[in-house]
């Protein structure tokens, strides 16, 4: 693993305030883990108080709106989620995808618009299980990825990707280790082509059905700069067994 592996932790629609004690518990913990990069996107009503407090991880929101302001009601913008104390912000997960019909065009302008305000950005891609089965897997990651990453020549610097096959999103399936290898080199050559050289320096998070059972072995699998956490992350038990599992590939 060429950078630091990064682990962060997708806390979905969950977490009340009565959570930040949990995310101290992951904070405190990820500090005794320096060759990892930890971080956790909570829901927007969380952001600033979480990163706050935060000393060793970083956090991030789950989507942002592609302007920076305006009469968009009950979005919120990249340069708002940067205020708020966020580092970084998810795109094109797939239930953004699939619950708010979220198109590439639309995943590639969040994007440029979270670089633009000074965030990092995890641009999510995934197959369907339908997809899967016809082998169309590679084909439609490389589509997404076509058409989702932010370009420009400094984008590669402020990119990761998570690739999350949508089958294995909450549903404690996972693919093979081989199967999660093969994709990542597919999506290596993609970030080739677009980025060049720089390519080889963004990091491909592995999500879907990740947890403190399943990560080291995951997290081995060729190309695998780290992993992208669901329910997992919510208990500062399960995700910081998650970021040790990460820590050898740091060292
Ligand atoms: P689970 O880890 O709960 O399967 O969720 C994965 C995910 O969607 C992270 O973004």
């Amino acid at each position: 693993m060429a950078n630091r592996p990064y682990i962060v932790g997708n806390w979905k629609m969950n977490g009340t305030r009565a959570m930040l004690s949990e995310a101290r518990a992951i904070d405190r913990g990820a500090a005794r883990h320096p060759a990892v990069r930890v971080a956790i996107a909570p829901p927007f009503t969380l952001v600033h108080a979480m990163a706050e407090d935060a000393t060793a991880i970083a956090v991030g929101g789950q989507d942002c709106h592609a302007s920076p302001s305006g009469a968009f009601t009950g979005d919120v913008s990249a340069p708002l989620l940067k205020d708020a104390g966020a580092q970084f912000v998810i795109v094109g997960h797939s239930e953004r995808r699939a619950l708010h019909g979220e198109t590439d065009a639309a995943v590639r302008a969040k994007a440029e618009a979270a670089l633009e305000a000074g965030l990092e950005v995890i641009v999510c891609v995934g197959e369907t299980e339908a997809q899967r089965d016809a082998g169309q897997a590679e084909a439609v990651v490389a589509a997404q990825l076509e058409g989702s990453l932010p370009r420009g020549e400094t984008a590669a610097q402020g990119v990761t990707v998570a690739y999350e096959p949508v089958w294995a999103i909450g549903t404690g399936r996972v693919p093979s280790v081989d199967d999660v290898g093969a994709m990542h080199r597919s999506i290596r050559a993609v970030l080739g082509a677009i980025y060049g050289e720089a390519g080889a320096e963004v990091a491909i998070l592995y999500g879907g059905s990740v947890n403190a059972a399943n990560a080291s072995e995951l997290l081995c699998a060729d190309e695998v700069g780290g992993a992208l956490v669901g329910g997992a992350s919510l208990t500062a038990e399960s995700f910081l067994t998650i970021v040790a599992a990460a820590g050898p590939l740091g060292d």
